[in-house]
């Protein structure tokens, strides 16, 4: 595995395997790595000829009072973890590498960045979108691969490659969790035992869902209530927002109709956890 720090080694590697012949598959992450990040690594091995992983905390996507500093990093382990997976390159830049003094330029997904997760996040997905763009164009992959756990984060990637015209097949991969039903993430390690415990609602309440859906359940406001009882029920939980929406525009729906996300955060302590399913009817 070749590891990578600097924008100029990562572009003339990309464009001796592209020289090559090789196809190239992307998967960006913030590190910290677990078996959601690995599911997306082995899906860009089986469909393509290298596979970059980037590994990148990055400073835009995170708010003022947000985790940056905090956010769990083992650069050690990750890069142990991916050579054992068989990844070919590891681009892990620093901040001044990827944002140089007078740097000035973001991507604006309009309409998509500031719903949901956006309202208690300002400005996220124009980070999320700006970094994205750039290890696209840094690494020139042929596939992307993104994580359905970040409903919201793909479809604006998504968005973002089609309007922009970008020659990249991004690919959503299915949310990996834990054999009781938590969703993988970094944050996680941020858990108290009892936090860990009260986190399982999130789960249950998506779980309750699908179930009230399959059992004839057609009316969304309904539908929301339920989740969120199920979480106001731990006292340890802080709701920060539950909704059902279309897919593709994230505004709300009223009638449960065709394919519908459910989506919901919330705090367990300071520690802000995504989770979402979605319903088809
Ligand atoms: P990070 O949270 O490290 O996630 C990297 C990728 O792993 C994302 O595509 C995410 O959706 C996926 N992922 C995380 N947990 C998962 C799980 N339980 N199941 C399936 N996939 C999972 O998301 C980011 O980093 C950043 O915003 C990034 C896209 C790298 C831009 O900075």
């Amino acid at each position: 595995m070749k590891l990578v720090t600097s924008v100029a080694g990562m572009k003339a590697l990309a464009r001796q395997w592209r020289k090559d012949g090789e196809t190239i598959g992307l998967v960006p992450t913030m590190g910290y790595l677990h078996e959601g990040h690995l599911s997306l690594v082995r899906e860009s091995k089986k469909r393509c000829d290298v596979t970059v992983v980037s590994i990148f905390v990055n400073p835009t996507q995170f708010g003022p009072n947000e985790d940056f500093k905090k956010y769990p990093r083992d650069l050690a382990k990750d890069s142990a973890y991916l050579e054992r997976a068989g990844v070919d390159g590891l681009f892990c830049p620093d901040a001044a590498e990827v944002y140089p003094p007078g740097y000035r330029t973001y991507v604006e997904v309009d309409g998509l960045g500031d719903k949901l997760c956006g309202r208690s996040r300002p400005g996220h997905f124009r980070g999320v979108a700006t970094v994205v763009l750039k290890l696209f164009d840094i690494v020139g992959p042929d596939l992307a691969f993104f994580g359905a756990k970040d409903a919201q984060q793909v479809l604006i990637i998504r968005r973002m490659a089609a309007d922009l015209d970008l020659d990249v097949e991004v690919v959503t991969c299915p949310l990996v969790r834990e054999a009781d039903g938590l969703a993988l993430s970094s944050r996680n390690a941020y858990l108290s035992a009892e936090e860990r415990k009260a986190a399982l609602a999130l789960s249950t309440s998506l779980r309750w869902a699908e179930k009230a859906v399959r059992a004839g359940e057609r009316d969304a406001g309904r539908l929301v209530a339920g989740i969120r009882s199920i979480l106001e029920a731990e006292p340890l939980a802080r709701v920060d927002y539950v909704a059902a929406v279309d897919p593709e525009t994230l505004e709300p729906v009223s009638e449960l109709r065709g394919e519908v996300l459910v989506a919901l955060a919330a705090y367990f302590g300071t520690t802000r956890l995504i989770d979402n399913t979605r319903v088809r009817v």
